[in-house]
């Protein structure tokens, strides 16, 4: 059967009353994906709020916005939807002071560990705050393309997949990553544990690995897992940030395989990033050619117009469900905490000869 790749889904809908988005924290993210999301989906932006005054000029400036002088007044914007794009840790010093009630999207990851995403997940309870995370990557063109091929049964059932990285990353983009106990599957690997998530529901356990390596002082770069779905299904990521051998056998890649059809994800934008190669999307049903579907965007910076729309429609009644919720996104961490937990684990010992 011939399919027609052009009609899967590939955006989210914009809200149809935008409300203005304050951004809290204006680093290297916010300059890289959000402000141009927001900039090409025409989604207002009412100013830029950093801890680092300088920062805050700076951005203010080059994307002709207002600079906040202070938290408070960052804050005290009317009908504002609160964008916070902080290190993972100083999410707990803002949420508490932003109204309660309102509509607030944090930078993923939710906290520094499970602990932390727990008293994330309180506070948003107890203050009514229509939070989500921006687990961004299952809102890109291509992942939610995936996800609409797989509601229409073009894959069948989905019995094998892998994440495959295999790149060099510049870590040195994220300063706030050195000395930090957690990193490789806490910063980077989460977006695709979130995806699984989104397209195979919540695993039952891991079994992890997740390492340095000699030419980093950081606490990971390298990551292996094995995820336990159903019976017959294989999940796996092979993850090696340190493949520093030119870009011939560089890869980063979703292989889906269903029981009627497969999926290919080439995620271009680790291959150079952040400017990055141009994601692809392919698929095939048995007995097909593979076709590639013309891609109506990039992860970066598409995929945040989606989490910022889903919020915002969710905030006015016009989503019934919002996806990347704190609820969710606690079951991602949960993931995260499950794999690091498995990695500080022995695995089965090996007999020695008698
Ligand atoms: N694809 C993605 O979703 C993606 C990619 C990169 C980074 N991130 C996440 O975005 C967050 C920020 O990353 P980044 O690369 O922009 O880091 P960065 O270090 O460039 O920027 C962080 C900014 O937050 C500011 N800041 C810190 N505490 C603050 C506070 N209490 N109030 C106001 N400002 C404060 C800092 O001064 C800094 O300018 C991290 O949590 C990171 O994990 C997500």
């Amino acid at each position: 059967m011939s399919i027609d790749t052009t009609a899967l889904r590939q955006s989210w809908p914009r809200p149809s009353f935008p409300r203005p988005i304050v951004i809290i924290g204006a680093g290297g993210i916010v300059t890289d994906a959000h402000l141009p999301a927001y900039r090409l989906a025409n989604l207002p932006v009412a100013g830029v709020y950093d801890l680092d005054a300088e920062r805050t000029r700076t951005v203010a400036t080059q994307w002709n916005t207002r600079g906040f002088e202070s938290l408070d007044q960052a804050i005290a914007t009317p009908d504002a939807v609160f964008d916070l794009a902080l290190p993972p840790g100083a999410h707990l010093d803002v949420l508490p002071k932003l109204p309660d009630g309102a509509a607030v999207l944090l930078q993923k990851p939710m906290g520094r560990d499970l602990v932390e995403a727990t008293a994330i997940l309180e506070l948003c309870r107890a203050k009514s705050l229509k939070a989500a995370v921006n687990f961004q990557l299952r809102f890109s063109p291509m992942m939610l393309a995936v996800a609409d091929a797989l509601a229409r049964g073009w894959l069948g059932r989905l019995i094998d997949v892998e994440v495959h990285l295999n790149l060099v990353t510049p870590w040195h983009l994220f300063p706030f990553l050195v000395g930090m106990p957690r990193v490789e599957i806490a910063v980077h690997s989460i977006h695709y544990l979130d995806t699984l998530r989104a397209l195979l529901g919540n695993p039952t356990g891991v079994h992890a690995r997740t390492l340095g390596h000699p030419s980093t002082d950081l606490a990971q770069t390298r990551t292996s897992a094995l995820f336990d779905f159903a019976p017959d299904q294989r999940v796996t990521f092979s993850i090696n940030h340190n493949h520093d051998f030119g870009r011939r056998f560089q890869d980063a890649s979703f292989r889906f395989e269903g029981t009627d059809g497969a999926a290919m994800v080439k995620l271009g934008l680790l291959l150079n990033y952040p400017e990055g190669e141009s994601d692809e999307l392919w698929i095939t049903r048995k007995g097909d050619d593979w076709t590639q579907v013309p891609l109506q965007g990039r992860w970066f910076p598409h995929a945040f117009i989606g989490t910022m729309s889903n919020l915002q429609r969710y905030a006015a009644g016009e989503d019934a469900a919002l996806i990347s919720s704190v609820e969710d996104a606690w079951h991602t961490m949960a993931l995260a905490e499950a794999a690091f937990e498995s990695a500080a684990k022995p695995a089965t010992p090996v007999k020695a000869k008698p």
